[in-house]
């Protein structure tokens, strides 16, 4: 399968060489048949330039940790919401002794002392900054300046790099090497108010939405906070400011979340909520510029809707360094452009955590190194432990690639078979987080764009089983073979409005469309549930999953309409049950709150 050909050794460049590591050989660590698409290599790396390199030690008990997941998010368990301290999650984590002296040993023989290393808090990751001419020794390998046409981005890589043997069992992996990921936001088009003449449906009156009850008829074509309320159900409901219940937001890619914009749509969408802020949280250095250019789109978009909906509910937003372009003349010291793993060393380090978080970012999964995306999926398990729910947006380019248009949409496979298959999106592919699939229109029906489908690196869990099997049980036979893995991980489990939002943007209205809409949204009426979970002395939803394949469903607005074309097909039909386009649909949170109070 598509795995062990990422992953296969290249034999010729295992070709041994004497190290200087307890004259033990450099064997290939990890390697991939070439950059992704769109990437070619240019000069060599310039020697004294710095990067960060992270050293991610096994977990050893992680399927310990697993197995605590299942049990305490699951509702039928007796242990349903009793959820991980740190110190356990840590425990979990936390590498077997002999790794951490072995790896302490290599780097002291490149000349490491332990104040020159960052330690994770499970301490399962360890990061030094080296420069590239000592990383090529301590790997056995050449980086080189990779560019990328299409956008002007230029990152330093490799495509293989070495260890010492005896280290192999002691390191699961080492990055920035062979990771190519373009992570973006999942926002689409950004058009000013007013532009939007395309729908017939009257702007005065009421429909009837999703619930049954009525929606205001201009919900057809312009997404408010009201509409939203009114779309799912929650109309009046009324969040406490002082209960303990916190929201989270992640931000990336220096997407800044203006405030001055936020007060102006809290004027504009939720009155009661002009004058109030959220705590802005720095992750390894990222800022939140106030300069009105400075404002991004995505983070304006995603703080507006999710701190408009949960309103008073405390607020967070992250902002985490590490944006593309590099450049690589500049000696700068980060040139990540796949900043999970440095959000989730952060929040794993805290005791204290929002107990609902989204994130409307992802790479195509195929450009995530395997080994990366089962580690970073990992973390994402151990904050659902802690009884965190965690959020992400499935995509915005239907069942293709990157390529917002389907028709010119490429869908290659990287890993040197070149063929054409469906593209899924990671993180929305790790079973450890819920995935929001977008939708458009009153009635609700899938939204072109929705990215949905399988895993090509993710089994499908267990929680999955009935609902997956019986939608592969009603496709034609051999529809889309070889195409999709149909053992995947499917793609997304819900879904929400993700078409013509308003929003304030550089202090002008304008409309935005993605499944950077639907995360939030979903996210926003998952930590209105844990509001009412803690006023009734409940534990906090946590990893939603197993809630939600189990009950939770149905308590969900069944999408049955659209497809998600994509790689030069028709992609996926929505269809009654769950399917890979709208999951299991959108949230009626009455419904939903009578069950979660049940549970
Ligand atoms: C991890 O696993 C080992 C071996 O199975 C066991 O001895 C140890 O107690 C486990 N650690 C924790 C924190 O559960
Ligand atoms: C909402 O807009 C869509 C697209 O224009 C239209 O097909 C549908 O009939 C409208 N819904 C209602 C209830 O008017
Ligand atoms: C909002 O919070 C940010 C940082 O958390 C602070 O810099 C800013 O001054 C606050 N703005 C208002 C209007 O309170
Ligand atoms: C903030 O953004 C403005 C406008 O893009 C830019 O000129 C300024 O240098 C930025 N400030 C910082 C501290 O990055
Ligand atoms: C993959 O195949 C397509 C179509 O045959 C071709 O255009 C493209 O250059 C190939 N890419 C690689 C990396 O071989
Ligand atoms: C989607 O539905 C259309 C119309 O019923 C049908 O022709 C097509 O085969 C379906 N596609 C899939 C992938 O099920």
């Amino acid at each position: 399968m598509r795995l062990s050909l990422w992953l296969g050794l290249s034999l010729s460049a295992a070709l041994a060489r004497a190290a200087p590591y307890k004259g033990c050989q450099h064997k290939v660590k990890e390697s991939i048949y070439g950059p992704p698409r769109g990437w070619v290599k240019q000069s060599p790396a310039p020697p004294n330039h710095i990067i960060e390199l992270k050293i991610a030690l096994p977990q050893p008990n992680f399927s310990v940790l697993e197995q605590h997941l299942w049990e305490v998010s699951d509702p039928d368990h007796e242990r349903y919401g009793d959820h991980l301290s740190k110190e356990e999650t840590d425990a979990l984590m936390a590498p077997h002794q002999d790794s951490v002296d072995a790896v302490n040993e290599w780097l002291a023989s490149h000349g490491f002392a332990e104040e020159h290393l960052i330690r994770s808090s499970a301490k399962d990751w360890v990061t030094i900054r080296v420069p590239v001419s000592l990383a090529e020794e301590m790997l056995d390998t050449t980086y080189h300046v990779y560019h990328h046409a299409e956008t002007g981005d230029s990152v330093v890589r490799t495509t293989s790099y070495s260890l010492p043997e005896i280290l192999h069992e002691h390191v699961d992996l080492i990055q920035p090497t062979t990771m190519f990921a373009r992570f973006k936001a999942f926002k689409s088009t950004l058009h000013w108010a007013g532009a939007d003449s395309s729908t017939s449906t009257p702007s005065s009156g009421t429909i009837t939405g999703p619930a049954g009850n009525q929606v205001d008829a201009s919900c057809n074509n312009t997404i408010t906070l009201t509409c939203l309320r009114q779309l799912y159900n929650a109309v009046g409901y009324q969040t406490s400011a002082t209960n303990g219940n916190k929201f989270g937001l992640t931000g990336y890619l220096g997407q800044y979340a203006n405030i001055d914009d936020l007060q102006m749509f809290f004027q504009d969408q939720n009155p009661a909520a002009y004058g109030s802020n959220f705590t802005f949280v720095s992750v390894h250095g990222g800022i939140n510029n106030q300069s009105i250019a400075a404002a991004g789109v995505e983070a304006d978009l995603d703080t507006q809707f999710g701190f408009g909906l949960t309103y008073p509910t405390p607020g967070t937003f992250y902002s985490t360094y590490g944006e593309p372009p590099y450049i690589p003349d500049a000696l700068e010291t980060t040139n990540t452009n796949e900043p999970y793993s440095y959000w989730l060393d952060y929040v794993l380090s805290m005791s204290d955590l929002p107990q609902a978080i989204s994130t409307s970012y992802g790479d195509d999964e195929q450009t995530v190194p395997y080994s990366y995306a089962v580690r970073a999926c990992n973390g994402f398990a151990a904050l659902g432990a802690r009884g965190v729910s965690i959020l992400f947006s499935s995509g915005d380019y239907g069942v293709g690639d990157g390529d917002p248009d389907p028709a010119t949409q490429q869908c290659f496979t990287n890993d040197g078979r070149n063929v054409t298959a469906f593209i899924p999106e990671f993180p929305a592919s790790c079973p450890y987080v819920t995935s929001v699939g977008g939708l458009v229109n009153i009635p609700e029906t899938a939204v072109f764009f929705s990215g949905g489908g399988f895993s090509n690196y993710f089994a499908r869990p267990s929680y999955q089983d009935t609902a997956v099997q019986g939608y592969l049980d009603k496709l034609a036979p051999g529809t889309y073979e070889g195409l999709y893995n149909p053992n995947g991980r499917g793609i997304p489990d819900v879904s929400a409005q993700a078409y013509d939002f308003l929003i304030v943007y550089q202090g002008e209205e304008g409309y935005v469309a993605g499944t950077s809409c639907s995360s939030p949204t979903f996210a926003s009426f998952i930590s209105m549930l844990n509001d009412a979970r803690i006023d009734a002395g409940l534990p906090t939803l946590g990893f939603l999953n197993p809630f939600l394949y189990s009950t939770g469903y149905t308590a969900l607005n069944d999408i049955t309409e659209g497809n998600n074309p994509g790689c030069g097909t028709e992609g996926f039909n929505a269809t009654i049950g769950w399917d890979p386009i709208t999951g299991f649909g959108s949230p009626n949170f009455e419904k939903l709150k009578e069950l979660v109070l049940a549970v």
